[in-house]
């Protein structure tokens, strides 16, 4: 479907304020991921987030967004995406995935999202959970690679489809989820979907983010929302992964805002030239 809606292009200001709430993202999912272990409950990682959003002046962007009760989603096992934090204690063996996102604002008063997803183990992971989290986030990273200047936005989706079409095991990718562009709401337009041919949709252009957030499932695709009307759970049952980044769009490629180097070491390791990826 083309969509005639504006995107919402940012000044490299503007980015450098998505940037800092990048970097609190980015500082409390790994502080949470460090936290993880048989016996925390989910709820002990909403703290954590909370901690690390006081101590960086920062807001949440998911309390109360539709509604949502809690400033992390936290997703085990056959849950994909959208896990309400709670009394629900973590065991050895569970695939975790953690998603959160966090607001800055600028010295006008405007606030500026960040958003990023990672998936941890409690404990040893199984082969079978650790090539699932492995081919979802190089999935995520082909995507990010993906969001150049002069490109087209399917081009990002083609990227996350190729890598996970490309592992031995027939994965799931979910399509009722995608990604979306952010800046002054966590949720703008465009959709960014997961698969799908190269060379369609709107030009990317400098001042362009976007939320890349690939959803894998080691079976089917087809998915559930539980009674609490936020929980993804896959129907069949089978195991979920959830990676994400915000990405700027910029002339000197693509430059990862939620990752603390900027992506400079992954794109370096794929061989992709980012020169924005090095900034600050
Ligand atoms: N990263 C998720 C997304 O982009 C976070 C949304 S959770 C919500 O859709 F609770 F805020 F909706
Ligand atoms: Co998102």
């Amino acid at each position: 479907m083309r969509s005639a809606r504006k995107l919402e292009v940012k000044t490299p200001e503007q980015l450098r304020v998505m940037r800092r709430a990048g970097l609190v993202v980015a500082a409390a999912l790994n502080r949470i991921a460090q936290s993880v272990q048989p016996g925390i409950t989910t709820a002990d990682l909403d703290a954590i987030a909370v901690s690390v959003l006081r101590e960086n002046d920062a807001a949440p962007s998911f309390l109360g967004y539709h509604g949502y009760p809690a400033v992390v989603c936290v997703s085990v096992n056959d849950e994909v995406v959208h896990g309400i934090p709670g009394p629900r204690t973590l065991h050895d063996g569970d695939i975790v995935s953690i998603d959160f996102g966090a607001i800055v604002t600028d010295n006008r008063g405007q606030g500026w999202h960040g958003d990023a997803a990672v998936t941890v183990f409690v404990g040893e992971a199984s082969a079978e959970d650790a090539a699932l989290s492995d081919v979802t986030r190089s999935a995520l990273w082909a995507g990010l690679a993906a969001a150049q200047a002069g490109g087209r936005l399917s081009d990002i989706g083609a990227a996350v489809e190729g890598v996970v079409r490309a592992a031995p095991h027939p994965y799931g990718i979910l399509a009722d989820y995608t990604g979306h562009g952010i800046g002054t709401q966590m949720h703008l337009p465009p959709s960014v979907e997961n698969f799908g041919p190269a060379g369609r949709g709107p030009v990317l252009q400098p001042g362009l983010a976007l939320a890349v957030e690939p959803m894998v499932t080691i079976g089917s695709p087809d998915t559930d929302v539980l009674e609490d009307d936020w929980t993804v759970v896959t129907q069949d049952g089978s195991r979920a992964c959830h990676w994400e980044h915000t990405v700027a769009v910029t002339s000197e490629g693509p430059w990862v805002l939620t990752e603390p180097d900027g992506g400079a070491a992954m794109f370096a390791a794929m061989g992709v030239d980012s020169p924005a990826a090095s900034r600050d």
